[in-house]
């Protein structure tokens, strides 16, 4: 972007691919962490005079519009950020964005409705996800991506967009690929990885590549109870991942032929069913050790014994990757497991990078000061997979 600046941007249409997929309770964002990472590359194209033109997706609409999926909340977070006017354009490449583009003055900023409003945009089908990049490229001049956590995916926006325009990366962008490629180059050791989030299946790639780069890796989330299955014990009514279960034991015993210590928590937190996250009552949870767990109950967290265990084994790191949280931490009585994570990587002396969307926000709506660790990434499935070693769509197309 800082060549893009160089040769100047005045009066020129820039698109910049964003990624605001942010959660949201209603209308009411609870986590505006991703709209912020892209303050800077907005701000500064702005203040050179172009005419910005945000666009995103926000959540899995069916490729229709759905007032449930709207970007309105975000663009008006945006223009609270930049203490400026966005405009909002009600559709992403019909009369609206149209009219809101061609209106737009130089150094101010419009925000698209959501890309995802348009089938084109996910389509498997190239020819389809062409024909809307092309309708998408008659808005702008330049095209800036900077939805870092949106770049594993072949969309038209992130793939097919840039190949027809000039085309740049955002400083979001660049900051998170400079931090990751450190995670596969030079990494200080121990390299601790914790691993949290539902299913085992999203993880599979991450635990195949780091197998051979960690030195030890924590399991903690929803993917406990697969791996506890795997071994043996009753996980009660536990989110299960049956076809998941030989490639589990496949990792442990990699893990144990490699040296990598692989580790499971020695205790969970259980109740009868899944809380209520709106009310958040008292849930008065149970620990049970993980190897007896009663059958008719729900892991819902990792227990006291294992946050000690997990907080030890990564009080040396010299490098810590850490995706997913390690229970319902939306739910204060499961919330421990998760905090005692974050807490153990702000009190590690290496370089800590807090990789996910879900993790991000739970450092945040733990009330953790997020400066503190080394490095936030926006991107959940784009960071693991980056360090899966994949290449992802979305930075492919901006290489040359
Ligand atoms: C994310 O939340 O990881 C990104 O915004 C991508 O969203 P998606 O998984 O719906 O493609």
């Amino acid at each position: 972007i800082d060549e893009l600046l160089a040769q100047g941007v005045s009066g020129k249409r820039v698109f910049v691919r964003a990624d605001l997929n942010v959660p949201l309770d209603g209308t009411t964002i609870t986590d505006d962490g991703r709209i912020r990472a892209v303050v800077p590359t907005v701000k500064a194209l702005a203040a050179a005079g172009a005419r910005v033109v945000v666009a995103s997706h926000l959540g899995r609409p069916k490729g229709a519009p759905d007032p449930a999926f709207s970007l309105a909340p975000a663009a008006a977070r945006l223009g609270e950020l930049l203490g400026a006017d966005v405009a909002f354009a009600t559709d992403t490449v019909g009369d609206s964005a149209q009219a809101v583009v061609a209106g737009l003055a130089d150094g101010r900023v419009a925000v698209l409705e959501n890309l995802r409003f348009n089938a084109g945009e996910t389509s498997k089908d190239d020819a389809e996800r062409g024909a809307f990049a092309d309708l998408l490229a008659t808005l702008a001049d330049v095209y800036v991506g900077d939805g870092f956590g949106a770049v594993h995916r072949k969309h038209a926006s992130v793939f097919d967009l840039p190949a027809r325009l000039p085309h740049y990366a955002g400083y979001l962008i660049a900051t998170e690929v400079g931090v990751l490629k450190k995670l596969t180059e030079d990494v200080r050791r121990p390299y601790v990885v914790a691993l949290g989030g539902s299913k085992v299946s999203d993880k599979i790639g991450v635990i195949d590549n780091l197998l051979d780069k960690a030195d030890r890796i924590l399991i903690g989330g929803g993917m406990v109870f697969t791996f506890l299955a795997a071994k043996g014990h009753e996980v009660g009514t536990s989110l299960l991942q049956e076809d998941q279960k030989q490639k589990c034991l496949e990792y442990l015993a990699e893990a144990e032929r490699r040296g990598v210590e692989f580790v499971l928590p020695v205790d969970i937190l259980v109740s009868d069913g899944f809380p209520d996250l709106k009310a958040k009552a008292p849930t008065h949870p149970e620990t049970v050790a993980a190897d007896a767990m009663p059958a008719g109950k729900l892991g819902l967290d990792i227990g006291p014994d294992t946050r000690k265990l997990y907080a030890a084994k990564l009080a040396d790191a010299g490098t810590v990757f850490w995706n997913g949280p390690m229970g319902v931490f939306e739910h204060p009585d499961y919330a421990e497991g998760t905090r005692a994570v974050a807490q153990a990587l702000l009190d590690a002396p290496g370089f800590t990078v807090v990789g996910g969307g879900d993790s991000a926000a739970a450092v945040r709506t733990l009330g953790f000061d997020e400066n503190a660790f080394g490095h936030i990434s926006t991107g959940g499935g784009a960071s693991l997979e980056y360090l899966e070693g994949k290449t992802l769509p979305g930075l492919a197309a901006l290489e040359d």
